[in-house]
């Protein structure tokens, strides 16, 4: 490693040590999407805690670090030749909820699945459709995630987050653009939920929650490397459909290849890498669009 380059890594992981974060050097992303994809980052870095984090982005101004805050990982596509920078993980305080009435407050790092189960068991209704969605509470505000006519931002009240310049801010629902699957939250940090959810009976609540699961075990290929839907739905039609229409079902490039269950899934089922994954997601784009004139919009963030 060059002089340069040694002064940089001596910095960081001086610095990382002295807010006591955890580290990783050259970590495979691949441990950390559910694709099971990407290169190495040249650190991964767990931060418990608002004050580390505040910490750690003054140190990233003052030093022109790059650097991604990752979520569940499960909307993600990094690059095979990784990411030259520090990823950044919330964990720690991150993962604390607390329920107060019918309001959940509750840290970005907790899993969506998870807070929806927790708060079905309290009698609280609101988060019983979108469970089953993979990734954290952060990652679906950030994305807007949800399923038909039912969005993480109907339930929002407020929102914490930190600017990239480590300015602390409070966002109510009114101060966000949400679209579908899309915020204009771009250049903050989600440290904290406030939900707003309503009282009803637990055991209706469940039975929902159970039928979701249901469904989406028969109609998606859960239990596989996938990162959930690749494209957006086109206004008033399904990306899914669109693409099985063409009898794409199955197609692969490398180890990349379309679910046979849900077309609009592309599963890792073979040690596929990132370049075979954007080869395809090409592929299927061009092929939508020359029979039907529509251009597919990816859902999954590509890092590059
Ligand atoms: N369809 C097909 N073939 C396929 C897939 C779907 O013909 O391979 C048809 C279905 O039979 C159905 C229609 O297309 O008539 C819609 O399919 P589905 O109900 O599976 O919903 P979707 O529009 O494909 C959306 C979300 C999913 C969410 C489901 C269920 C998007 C991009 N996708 O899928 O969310 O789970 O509704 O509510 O909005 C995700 O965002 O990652 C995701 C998986």
């Amino acid at each position: 490693m060059a002089t340069g380059r040694r002064i940089i890594k001596n910095n960081i992981e001086h610095f990382l040590s002295s807010i006591k974060c955890n580290y990783k050097c050259n970590e495979p992303l691949s441990k950390h999407t559910t694709l099971c994809i990407g290169g190495n980052t040249d650190y991964f870095v767990e931060v418990e805690t608002e004050e580390q984090l505040l910490s750690l982005l003054k140190f990233i101004n003052e030093n022109k670090v790059k650097f991604f805050v990752i979520g569940g990982g499960s909307n993600i596509l990094f690059s095979d030749e990784g990411f030259n920078g520090i990823v950044i993980k919330l964990s720690g305080k991150f993962y604390k909820y607390e329920i107060f009435q019918n309001i959940v407050v509750c840290g970005s790092a907790v899993s969506l699945t998870y807070l929806a189960q927790q708060t079905a068991e309290q009698g609280l209704s609101g988060l019983e459709l979108l469970s089953g969605i993979p990734g954290t509470v952060g990652g679906a505000v950030y994305g807007n995630a949800g399923v038909k006519n039912c969005s993480i931002s109907d339930i929002i009240d407020k929102i914490e987050v930190v600017d990239y310049f480590g300015n602390k801010k409070v966002l109510t629902k009114n101060d966000i653009k949400f679209e579908y699957r899309k915020s204009d939250l771009q250049g903050n940090i989600i440290t904290k939920i406030f939900l707003v959810l309503k009282k009803a009976d637990k055991n209706d609540i469940l039975k929902t929650i159970s039928q979701e699961l249901k469904r989406r075990k028969s109609s998606q290929p859960i239990g596989t490397k996938n990162a959930g839907c690749i494209f957006k739905n086109p206004k008033d039609d399904s990306a899914g459909r669109l693409i099985d229409s063409l009898k794409l079902k199955s197609y692969s490039v490398g180890g990349i290849k379309i679910s046979d269950v849900h077309a609009n899934f592309f599963i890792n089922k073979d040690n596929g890498c990132a370049k075979d994954m954007i080869s395809l997601i090409d592929f299927v784009r061009n092929e939508v669009y020359k029979k039907y004139n529509i251009k597919l919009e990816t859902e999954i963030k590509i890092i590059k």
